[in-house]
């Protein structure tokens, strides 16, 4: 059965700083979008986790991760591009101990800084890393005991709790969001999870469980076992827009939400989405998204050289890539959608920044 939200206010000692975060952002993004440069820089700063998700693709706790001042770099480089926002993500970012000090930063040298994590450690590091998060992404893909064993984490729903009390009425707080996953093994969450996103005075924002990755040699899915079958999307679609229609704070547009309805494959999109968002894995390789085993470049080859960011968006491979991503419709993401469209300028993006910068 829902619950009816409350209604969401937000604390109005943080209005004045929230306003200015998304205006910066909303500043940065018309003015990258201008120049037809990335609007997001998103970094897996490790791969190493505390966690065991089965629907994980990206933890590797072999990877070799970038040093502190490469990533100093990455980061200055980024903004010196004209990137306004940084998305810091991994395996769990909390991990890195110099985690406080690069996003320092980032925020030194102007970027938006949006932070995901599965929260385990937030209660002992949030006092080194107040002040220094714009938008705070809290991974929940059920509630209680059901979310710890998703996580392999006993005691961590436990934990979001009381970190989430904790901050509840601090100027610094962040803008919340939580993140769920949809996959076969936990149908039904968003019903589960909305009244808690509201509880927590947080957004709530939801993806259908990517599967693999596109590679030279084609789509290689080892986890496609576990995604919802397309009834299975369907009913997640109708019941975002049931609980949004009631009042809970759902992210996802109504243009993605019609789709997901409507094909739960998602075929019907122009993906803009590399051209919008640059990504580098924790290696420091630079993600080329349909071929994802043969990176773009290295940062720390990079780096090395004396090269500078900008000189990645110049290489042909590059160009290629943004343009064959046009002809792809892989992802089923609403970022990837989403991330589109505001690339196209679109109405339901445009007022949904506006609504972003006023809250
Ligand atoms: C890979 S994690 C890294 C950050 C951090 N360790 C965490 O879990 O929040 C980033 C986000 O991806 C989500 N995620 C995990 N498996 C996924 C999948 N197969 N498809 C899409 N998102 C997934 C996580 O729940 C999390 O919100
Ligand atoms: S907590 Fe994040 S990085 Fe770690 S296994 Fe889960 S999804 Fe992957």
């Amino acid at each position: 059965m829902i619950q009816w939200p409350s209604t969401v206010r937000p604390h109005s000692s943080t209005v004045v700083a929230k306003v200015r975060v998304g205006s910066r952002f909303a500043g940065g993004l018309v003015r990258a979008r201008l120049r037809g440069r990335p609007v997001i820089l998103s970094h897996l700063i490790t791969g190493r986790c505390n966690a065991d998700c089965p629907t994980c693709l990206w933890r590797d706790d072999a990877t070799r991760e970038l040093d502190t001042d490469t990533v100093a770099w990455l980061y200055r480089q980024a903004a010196d591009l004209g990137i306004p926002q940084l998305v810091v993500w991994g395996g769990e970012p909390l991990l890195r101990s110099d985690l406080p000090a690069l996003l320092a930063v980032a925020r030194e040298a102007g970027l938006v800084v949006t932070l995901i994590t599965n929260g385990w450690s937030l209660g002992e590091r949030w006092p080194e890393l107040r002040g220094h998060v714009d938008v705070l992404i809290l991974s929940l893909d059920d509630t209680g005991e059901a979310h710890d064993r998703l996580r392999g984490l006993p005691g961590l729903f436990r934990r979001l709790e009381a970190f989430t009390a904790s901050v509840r009425d601090d100027p610094a707080r962040p803008k919340l969001l939580v993140n769920t996953v949809l996959s076969r093994l936990n149908r039904g969450a968003l019903r589960r999870v909305a009244p808690v996103a509201e509880r927590w005075g947080a957004g709530l924002y939801f993806c259908p469980m990517e599967t693999g990755r596109m590679e030279t040699s084609g789509f290689a899915g080892p986890l496609a076992s576990l995604s919802l079958e397309p009834r299975g999307l369907r009913d997640a679609a109708r019941l975002a827009k049931v609980l949004k229609g009631v009042g809970y704070p759902l992210m996802a547009t109504d243009r993605y939400l019609d789709l997901l309805e409507k094909d739960p494959a998602l075929t019907a999109y122009t993906c803009r989405a590399p051209r919008a968002i640059l990504t580098v894995e924790a290696d420091g390789a630079v993600r080329d998204c349909l071929r994802r085993d043969v990176p773009l470049a290295r940062v720390d080859q990079l780096r090395a050289a004396g090269g500078r960011m900008a000189d990645v968006l110049a290489i042909p491979r590059y160009q290629q890539m943004v343009k064959s991503a046009e002809r792809c419709t892989a992802c089923n993401n609403p970022d990837v959608l989403e991330i589109s469209w505001l690339w196209d300028l679109e109405r339901q993006m445009l007022e949904k920044v506006g609504r972003l910068v006023a809250t």
